[in-house]
């Protein structure tokens, strides 16, 4: 009985599209394996194996020194919704970062400063995949104006403008 739970379970949650915002929740912690040194943050990031500008996101990472461990799912929003992330302020891709959230296309700097500061909050949101932000790039197109929003327990606030 508690088997054809489980598979009656694990049916639906692989029935359920990968980009919506209703989905099933996590049964497990996602949990980060690589570990931080000073000058090299370890980053896990969830993404959807088809997502290109969260592996552009991904690379910019890499070039700001960063340790980025991938991990491709197809249901994204299981770990968001794990991690608290506010509907209004998910995105694309999800970073753990020693223990904090990084939701979107959030600049590199502003991860190092987070880490710096160590403020209690879950993590940094950038929503809404700006254009111009890390990995959102458009050849020949201006970048938008667009904040990092700080997201702590039960509320938000800007972090930085850019
Ligand atoms: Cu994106
Ligand atoms: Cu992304």
């Amino acid at each position: 009985m508690k088997r054809r739970l489980f598979l009656a379970s694990l049916a639906l949650f692989l029935l359920l599209p990968a980009c919506t915002a209703d989905s099933a929740p996590a049964d497990e912690a996602p949990t980060a394996i690589v570990s931080s040194t000073e000058s090299s943050p370890a980053i896990t990031v969830y993404k959807s194996p088809t997502c290109g500008c969260c592996s552009l996101w991904v690379e910019h990472l890499e070039a700001n020194d960063f340790t980025v461990q991938v991990v491709e799912m197809d249901n994204v929003n299981s770990v968001k919704e794990y991690y608290r992330i506010p509907s209004e302020l998910m995105a694309c891709h999800t970073g753990i970062v020693d223990g904090y959230v990084i939701e979107g296309h959030v600049p590199a700097d502003d991860i190092k400063r987070l880490l710096e500061e160590r403020p209690e909050a879950i993590g940094l949101s950038v929503p809404g995949m700006p254009i111009g932000s890390p990995g959102m790039e458009v050849e020949g197109r201006p970048a938008d104006n667009y904040d990092v929003m700080l997201i702590t327990e039960g509320g938000s606030s800007v972090f930085a403008s850019h």
